[in-house]
């Protein structure tokens, strides 16, 4: 035989019994996972690999989970989080009564399995989801695991992975942030579900609540509405008297969700790197009750914090409005005995209060639902629990007792929340629907020049209604800008006070159902005295667009500033 080939066939069966005495995905009770040899678990299908790792910059050892076929070092479980080795002296094995546990130099345990069951022949095997799983040998029910790393998870949510409760055992996975990209030990941040009755994700920093979901409502969580329909994932939620708790899976794209000290995040791995899919939380507004109780936090408004329909801020003088976490308070006050007096007022679009004191049938309609709360003074509102079967047509009803928190506006949330109201601010909010008049803008664009056309086109992509946009004819776009201008004129000379609004924009615009314009949002109007014509203020308040010049540099505003706005 030729030498070379000789050399050739004797490297190809040296490559291949180096492969295979490598790529096992299991260790039984003789065989070590050894720190300093290299070796590693990998799953069947090579997707994750279970090995000893340092973090960032870290010269820690860790036993770990990462991607196999992902060229940047992903980690997605650590066994021994809390107590890192220093040295290379790891050992994983399954001992001689049937534990898997992590050894370090002098046999000192580092990390064990908690298993509750006892163990016999048992084997750790990693599977292609990335749960590492320890089994009697001849065990294939995932119920009978006599441990399984899912249960016990770190920063890193995966396909399957189960979020939430299990009530028999009273076992919580939930996922705790590293504190740092060097250190895998659990940080302040977690993310899991709360309030067993109507769950949510709850985003807590320490034991404060941080962020939350919004509870499920059959398809998706009311404050998360983007995640309902993507082609890339689709999420599940269970519930019976066993368990409780929300799973994911992925659909031919790798994803992963991560929790760190600020932010949860979803990735989506795409042509050679993590693609960011989306964060929480996103914005202010999703800072937990950022506004109060019955505010409404409003992204994108000058003033970030208002009430709901019905609700006036609890201090009108100290309403500061983006630190208004004072809250709200009733317009009129609620006579709780007199049924007659009480009604309910529908709110669709929000992301649904904290369900923490609320309280769940899920075979209750909507009208017994509504009896159910109108009967009792504490419950603030009510609402289907499941939409999927459309708004109109949902089931199931969840009411929540005291006052509401943690709402938030332009969701795109169908579920409808009824809030109990005095009889007297029952206007028909039906009716009455809060119409952004870009439209009323645009006209001015067609007739003042191309900048602004520009201005509005973009305006024009956050007006979800078009149809409704084609409705407003000409002369109704004249009737609604005379009508601005009548309020504005009544504020400014014929009230009893001179009222500066501060604040005129289209999106302060209401529209009622004759669509007949009504100026709100009176949160940074001032009050003029007797012969006051002008005022002064180190703090500029408002929306830049609309403001005048001497009062977005120096502060200066006076009616003209108004004025100003209107013309914009
Ligand atoms: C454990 O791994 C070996 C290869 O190293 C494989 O032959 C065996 O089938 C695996 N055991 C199980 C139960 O999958
Ligand atoms: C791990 O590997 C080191 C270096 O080869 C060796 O000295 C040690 O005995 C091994 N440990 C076990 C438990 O096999
Ligand atoms: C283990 O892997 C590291 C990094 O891949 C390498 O530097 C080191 O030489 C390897 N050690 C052994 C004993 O194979
Ligand atoms: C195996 O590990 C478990 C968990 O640390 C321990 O309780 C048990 O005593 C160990 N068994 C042996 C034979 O060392
Ligand atoms: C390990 O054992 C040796 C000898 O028994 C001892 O000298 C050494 O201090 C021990 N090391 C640790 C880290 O406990
Ligand atoms: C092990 O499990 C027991 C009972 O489930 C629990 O009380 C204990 O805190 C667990 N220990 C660790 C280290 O997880
Ligand atoms: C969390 O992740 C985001 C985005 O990856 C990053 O900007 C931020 O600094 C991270 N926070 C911490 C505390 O690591
Ligand atoms: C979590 O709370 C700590 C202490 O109150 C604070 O310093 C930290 O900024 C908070 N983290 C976030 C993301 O808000
Ligand atoms: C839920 O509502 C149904 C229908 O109204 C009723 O029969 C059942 O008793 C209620 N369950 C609870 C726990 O209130
Ligand atoms: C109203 O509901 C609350 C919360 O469930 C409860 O504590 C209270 O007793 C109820 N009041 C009446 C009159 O049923």
């Amino acid at each position: 035989m030729d030498i070379s080939v000789f050399v050739f066939l004797s490297s190809i069966f040296f490559l291949f019994y180096f492969v295979f005495s490598h790529a096992t995905d299991n260790i039984t009770q003789s065989q070590f996972l050894n720190d300093s040899k290299n070796t590693t678990l990998v799953s069947k299908e090579g997707v994750f690999v279970l090995g000893f790792f340092s973090p960032g910059d870290s010269t820690n050892r860790y036993l770990g989970i990462w991607y196999s076929n992902i060229p940047i070092k992903t980690v997605v479980w650590v066994a021994n989080r809390r107590n890192p080795i220093i040295d290379s002296s790891g050992v994983l094995m399954v001992n001689s009564s049937g534990s898997l546990v992590l050894l370090k130099q002098n046999s000192t345990v580092v990390w064990f399995a908690n298993s509750t069951k006892e163990a016999g022949n048992s084997m750790v095997q990693l599977l292609d989801s990335g749960n590492l799983v320890l089994r009697e040998v001849h065990e294939e029910n995932p119920e009978n695991y006599l441990w399984q790393s899912f249960d016990y998870p770190s920063d890193t949510w995966l396909p399957g992975m189960k979020l939430g409760w299990d009530l028999r055992t009273g076992l919580e996975r939930r996922l705790t942030a590293w504190k740092s990209p060097d250190d895998p030990s659990p940080g302040e941040m977690s993310y899991g579900i709360e309030h067993l009755n109507y769950p949510e994700l709850v985003m807590k920093n320490g034991s404060e609540m941080h962020f939350r979901s919004g509870p499920w409502n059959g398809l998706g969580f009311s404050g998360v509405p983007e995640v309902e329909a993507n082609p890339f994932f689709s999420f599940r939620f269970f519930s019976n008297k066993d368990e409780v708790y929300f799973t994911f899976d992925q659909h031919s794209v790798i994803s992963r969700a991560v929790l760190n000290q600020t932010q949860y995040e979803r990735y989506m791995w795409d042509n050679g790197q993590w693609k960011l899919y989306l964060h929480f939380p996103r914005d202010e507004c999703d800072n937990y009750n950022k506004c109060g109780v019955y505010g409404n936090c409003v992204i994108g408004e000058s003033a970030i914090c208002q009430c709901i329909q019905g609700f006036k801020p609890e201090s009108e003088i100290a309403w500061i409005p983006d630190e208004g976490s004072k809250g709200c308070v009733r317009s009129t006050q609620l006579s709780c005995q007199d049924k007659e007096k009480i009604g309910f007022v529908k709110f669709v679009g929000y992301k649904l209060p904290d369900t923490t004191y609320s309280w769940v049938n899920q075979s209750m309609n909507l009208k017994e639902c509504r009896v159910k709360c109108l009967n009792n003074c504490s419950c603030m509102a009510y609402s289907n629990s499941d939409i999927r079967d459309g708004p109109d047509g949902g089931s199931g009803c969840v009411v929540w007792y005291g006052d509401l928190i943690d709402l938030k506006s332009n969701v795109a949330n169908r579920q409808e929340v009824y809030i109990r109201m005095p009889a007297s601010e029952q206007v028909d909010k039906g009716k009455q629907k809060m119409v952004v008049i870009v439209t009323v803008v645009a006209a001015f664009a067609l007739v003042f020049g191309v900048l602004l056309i520009r201005y509005c086109l973009c305006k024009m992509t956050r007006f979800r209604d078009q149809t409704r946009a084609r409705v407003l004819g000409w002369s109704m776009r004249f009737n609604i800008i005379c009508g601005i201008a009548r309020g504005l004129l009544y504020l400014h000379e014929d009230s009893r006070l001179r009222i500066i609004h501060r604040d005129l924009k289209a999106s302060n615009i209401l529209l009622d159902s004759e669509m007949n314009p009504k100026i709100s949002d009176f949160g940074m109007a001032r009050i003029f005295g007797g012969n006051q014509t002008e005022g002064n203020t180190d703090r500029v308040v408002g929306t830049h667009g609309y403001m005048a010049p001497e009062y977005a540099i120096d502060g200066l505003f006076s009616v003209k500033s108004d004025v100003f706005s209107f013309g914009i």
